[in-house]
This record gives structure tokens, C-alpha cells and sequence, in this order.
């Protein structure tokens, strides 16, 4: 075989694997506004909203319509540590710092929220009304409370009624 070919032809397979690599980061760079505050209080209001819409549902009698929401919710979950790269505060910022002190329960807690909601989905697909009822009446404080009550500052308290 001619060495020149070779030679060019391992070139050439380096230059490959450079535009590879270089596509590689680019598009986890490129993932998001580039504000990673920004992104994951949009992605939080939309878990609250789906959150919202399953709650109405279950209380009209529709627990089996909940499938799609909860889907949605075990999917953002799968998500929700890659907006916390450490140290991304802002004075915008609700997240406590302890996230990144204590990352594997950060973690844990974000995959526990994924699994209560694919539960959830498998409940309402199989159009188990009771058990879709029961998930939804301890989700909130077992599935959100759970991260935010640790990791989260509390939003601002309804100011104290005035003494009469
Ligand atoms: C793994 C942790 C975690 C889980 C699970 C989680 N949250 Fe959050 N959530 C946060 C953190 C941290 C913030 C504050 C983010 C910030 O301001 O930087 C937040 C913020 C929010 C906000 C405010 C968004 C805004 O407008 O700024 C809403 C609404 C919300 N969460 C709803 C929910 C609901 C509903 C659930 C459960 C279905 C849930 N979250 C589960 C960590 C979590």
C-alpha cells in the first residue's frame, strides 16, 4: 500500500474526529438561552402548570386524562439537574446554595420527582381513578416539597394580618 495514501487517509480520520468532538460541545454550549436561571424557572413554571392542570382534572373526575401531564412532568424531571450547572445564582434566583453542596440528594430528589410521575402516567393509563386520586393527594408535598422544602427559598409569606 502507498504510505502517502496512508498517511493522508489517518489525517483525514483525525480531522473527522476533531469536527465530531467539535460538533459535541457545541451543541451542549448551545443547549438553552445560555441562562441557565432563566431556563429552568421557565421549565419550573411549565412543571407547575402541568401540576396545576392534574389537580383540576382529578377534581372534575377526569384522574384518567392526567397521563399526558404526568408524562410531561417525569420528562422535565429527567432534565431539571442539567439547569443547575454549580453555582448559577442570580439575585433572580430562588435555588439555595446547599444544591451544590448536597448535588446527590439534589439529584435524588429530581429523580424521585421522575419516577412519582411515571407512576402517576401508569396509573391514569390504565384508568385506575382511585390510585391516580391517592398519588395526587400526597404528590405535592412528596414530589415537589420534598426538593423544595430543602432547596428552595420560600417564597415571600403573606404579610401578618394587622392586630386589632
Ligand atoms: C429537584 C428539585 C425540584 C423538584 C423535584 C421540583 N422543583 Fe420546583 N423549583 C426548584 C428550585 C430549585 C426552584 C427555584 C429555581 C430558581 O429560582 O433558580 C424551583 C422553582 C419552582 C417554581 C417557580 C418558578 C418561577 O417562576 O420562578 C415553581 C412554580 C415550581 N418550582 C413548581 C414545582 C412543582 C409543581 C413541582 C412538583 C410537581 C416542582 N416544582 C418540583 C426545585 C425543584
Amino acid at each position: 500500500m502507498n504510505l502517502e495514501r496512508v498517511r493522508a487517509g489517518a489525517l483525514l480520520g483525525s480531522l473527522v474526529a476533531l469536527a465530531v468532538v467539535g460538533c459535541a460541545i457545541g451543541t451542549t454550549t448551545t443547549m438553552g438561552s445560555g441562562d441557565p436561571v432563566a431556563d429552568r424557572q421557565r421549565l419550573m413554571k411549565n412543571v407547575g402548570a402541568n401540576w396545576a392542570e392534574i389537580q383540576s382534572k382529578v377534581k372534575a373526575g377526569n384522574a384518567e386524562a392526567v397521563a399526558v401531564n404526568a408524562e410531561v412532568l417525569s420528562l422535565h424531571a429527567q432534565r431539571i439537574t442539567s439547569y443547575f450547572p454549580e453555582g448559577s445564582l442570580s439575585d433572580k434566583s430562588k435555588a439555595k446554595p446547599d444544591i451544590w453542596q448536597k448535588w446527590p440528594e439534589f439529584k435524588a430528589a429530581a429523580k424521585n420527582l421522575e419516577n412519582r410521575a411515571g407512576t402517576l402516567r401508569d396509573q391514569a393509563i390504565a384508568k385506575d381513578a382511585a390510585a391516580v386520586t391517592t398519588t395526587v393527594a400526597t404528590f405535592g408535598r412528596d414530589a415537589c416539597g420534598t426538593c423544595h422544602t430543602p432547596f428552595r427559598v420560600p417564597p415571600p409569606q403573606q404579610p401578618a394580618a394587622p392586630r386589632s
